[in-house]
C-alpha cells in the first residue's frame, strides 16, 4: 500500500555535502519527494524524536550531534516505502552496512560516542506517522 515515511539527511550528511547524492537515489529508486526542508532542530523536537533512545549511553551524544547543524527533513512517499528506504540505507553501523547501500558507500566509524550513519528513515508505519507531525508539523 502507499505509506508516508520520514528520512532524515543528519547533520553529517549535510556538512559533508552528501545531501545531493542521497536524494539522488531516493529519486532514483523512484519515491516521490512530498515535502522537504532544511532544519536546525531544538531540543525539545529531538527529545520527541528520540523518546525510546532516553537512558541509553547513546542517547546525549545523539542529541548533541544532532544539534550540530542542519539536518534536511523529508516527507517520502510510494508503496512499501518505509521498508525500500530502509534497505536503501543500509544497516545501522557504517562500518558494516552493505556496500550499494547509503550507509555502506558514504560511512564509517568516526571515534565519536554516537553512530554518525548519514540518514534516518522510520521504522514503522506507527513511527512514520508519529516521526512526520514532529518534524512536518
Ligand atoms: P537512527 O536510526 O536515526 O536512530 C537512533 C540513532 O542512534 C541511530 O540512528 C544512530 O545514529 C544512533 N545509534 C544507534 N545505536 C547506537 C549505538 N550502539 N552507539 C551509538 N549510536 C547509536
Amino acid at each position: 500500500a502507499t505509506e508516508e515515511t520520514l528520512v532524515l539527511v543528519k547533520p553529517d550528511g549535510v556538512a559533508r555535502g552528501l545531501t545531493g547524492a542521497i536524494l539522488a537515489r531516493i529519486e532514483a529508486k523512484g519515491y516521490a519527494l512530498v515535502d522537504l526542508k532544511l532544519v536546525e532542530p531544538d531540543r525539545a523536537l529531538l527529545e520527541q524524536h528520540y523518546a525510546e533512545h532516553e537512558g541509553k549511553p547513546f542517547y546525549e551524544p545523539l542529541l548533541e550531534f544532532m544539534m550540530s547543524g542542519p539536518s534536511v527533513a523529508i516527507r517520502l512517499a510510494g508503496n512499501r516505502v518505509i521498508e525500500g528506504f530502509r534497505s536503501l540505507a543500509g544497516t545501522t553501523d557504517p562500518t558494516t552496512a552493505a556496500p550499494g547501500t547509503i550507509r555502506g558507500d558514504f560511512g564509517r566509524d568516526w571515534g565519536l560516542k554516537v553512530q554518525q550513519n548519514l540518514v534516518h528513515g522510520s521504522d514503522s508505519v506507527e513511527s512514520a506517522q508519529r516521526e512526520l507531525g514532529i518534524w512536518f508539523s
